[in-house]
């Protein structure tokens, strides 16, 4: 059931409109005068507003009434029929953001298919935000955490490349975020509402890694008793991640080099080929020039491959970061996974510090979950270290707090779906991400819905209008829309 407000100086217009309204089951706020539509609105927040443009033979009041419903947070959808067409107030209208514009007489059925249709679009928009509620819960500790230089180096970098199409090669030793950088690439580019998507290269063999990849037809080999999607046409519109690309066979590795130059993938047993707009973001902790002068990885993927390369710093070379890092596993994610708060010592800190972490931060990460499992207070001290951590201190064992607030202001990158509410990355810069008004944060996500769309049909507009279920005027005017801030 919507709210619907209908407004129209004719009693007998408002009367029809309202019982087909009623008859769906709508709740219906009849009005005739404009005046006290205008006045009403707000309290009322209809979902749907469908108002005749000439409530005065004057003047098109409608057009304030229409404005005042773009206005609500969130805003109404508006129908606007009037029984003097002309192209300029139609043009007037869509501009000021009415969904669709009637003229009388309408028809009755044709006026019941616009308003499902617009109610239709209200549920797609908040649905969508719903969605991204959700993933922001599932995802809201996915952070890249940093102050060091070589930190700063990297998150410039992300900032610069994330939301461009080129393809980016994340290299750097087991641990040391990898894939957060491949998240933190995607969620804050105008990819983020499309899928990422990630696979690990060396954990299959190579043909069923194939046909994850590139999937297969029915019957390609033993065992494919159905037609399979791969990953890439799964991933279309997002980002794949090749994670471990260093261990690719020669075979797939030219057949990635053909998707990169091509932009299309064929279905094992397909001749067919299928045209997929993916961005790839692969990765790996091997040395892929080593890997060339052996021969076992091809040089022209690398290059293709290669186009931005980021480095990850191992933890040794980023020490100061120790106690952020720290800090941002107690408070965030051991609150949430163990539901208790803990402090820690000087000592502590003072201890991680000086080790060497071969598994980077992941090895970090479990130490601290580790010692906070086992601790028998909200104080970790050093004997909840494993023993080798007490050699890196000397002198008296102390039960100094450290601040957790002394730690230098980390900087924060998101990996993560940005929260709902707040404008998306790709529009607000990468990083501090303020709040500002809902219909912003709205308009947006409609736009990026609509680049979603466009990326699928391969920047067909007419395919794309009628995937959305809109108008080819109304894709260009939300087009428009969206590019002019
Ligand atoms: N800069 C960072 N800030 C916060 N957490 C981090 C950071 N770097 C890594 N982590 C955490 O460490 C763990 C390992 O990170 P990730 O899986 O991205 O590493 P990787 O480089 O892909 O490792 P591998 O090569 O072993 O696959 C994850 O839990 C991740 O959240
Ligand atoms: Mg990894």
């Amino acid at each position: 059931m919507a709210k619907v407000l209908v407004a129209d100086d004719e009693p007998t217009m408002v009367q029809i409109v309202a019982e087909l309204l009623r008859a769906e089951g709508h709740q219906v706020f009849p009005f005739t005068n404009a005046n006290a539509a205008l006045e009403a609105m707000e309290s009322l927040a209809p979902d749907l507003v469908v108002t005749d443009l000439y409530l005065d033979r004057n003047k098109p009041l409608g057009l304030d009434i229409l404005q005042k419903a773009r206005a609500l947070t969130p805003p109404a959808q508006v129908i606007v029929i009037t029984g003097f067409p002309t192209v300029e107030t139609a043009v007037d209208a869509t501009k000021k953001g009415a969904y669709d514009f009637l003229e009388k007489p309408v028809k009755l059925d044709v006026l019941k298919l616009r308003i499902e249709r617009a109610l239709s679009y209200n549920d797609a928009v908040s649905e969508n935000v719903y969605l991204r509620k959700q993933l922001r819960k599932r995802y809201q500790f996915d952070q890249l955490i940093g102050a060091s230089a070589c930190m700063m180096e990297v998150f410039k970098m992300i900032e610069r490349v994330a939301d461009t199409e080129s393809t980016v090669l994340i290299l750097g030793e087991s641990g040391t975020g990898k894939e957060l950088v491949a998240k933190a690439l995607h969620y804050n580019s105008r990819r983020q509402f499309a899928p990422f998507v990630p696979i690990n290269c060396s954990a299959l063999p190579e043909n069923l890694l194939e046909s994850e990849l590139f999937g297969h037809r029915r019957g390609a080999f033993t065992g494919a008793i159905n037609d399979k999607k791969g990953l890439f046409q799964e991933a279309d519109g997002g980002t794949i991640f090749l994670d471990e690309i260093g261990s690719m066979s020669p075979m797939l590795q030219s057949r990635i080099l053909r998707v990169l130059q091509e932009r299309e993938v064929r279905r094992v047993g397909d001749n067919v080929p299928v045209y997929v707009n993916v961005r790839v973001v692969a990765a790996t902790n091997e040395p892929l020039e080593q890997r060339i002068q052996e021969g076992t990885f091809r040089e022209d993927l690398y290059y293709r491959l290669n186009v931005i390369p980021i480095q990850l710093p191992p933890l040794r070379d980023r020490r100061d970061d120790v106690p952020l890092l720290v800090s941002h596993f107690l408070r965030d994610k051991i609150h949430s996974r163990l539901g208790r708060s803990f402090e820690i010592t000087r000592q502590v800190i003072e201890a991680l510090s000086a080790h060497d972490w071969p598994g980077n931060v992941r090895e970090l990460e479990n130490v601290i979950e580790r010692a906070c499992a086992l601790s028998e207070t909200h104080l970790l001290r050093l004997g909840d270290l494993p023993p080798r951590f007490a050699s890196y201190v000397s002198g008296e064992s102390s039960d100094t707090v450290f601040e957790i607030a002394s730690a230098r202001t980390a900087h924060v990158l998101s990996a993560a779906p940005s929260p709902a509410g707040e404008p998306t990355p790709a529009t607000a810069g990468v990083l501090a991400t303020p709040l500002g008004p809902l219909k912003n944060f709205l308009r947006d996500q409609e736009t990026a819905y609509l680049n979603r769309a466009l990326a699928y049909t391969g920047g067909d507009k007419e395919k794309a209008a009628g995937l959305l279920g809109i108008s080819l005027a109304t894709l260009y005017r939300k087009l428009s829309e969206g590019a002019e801030d």
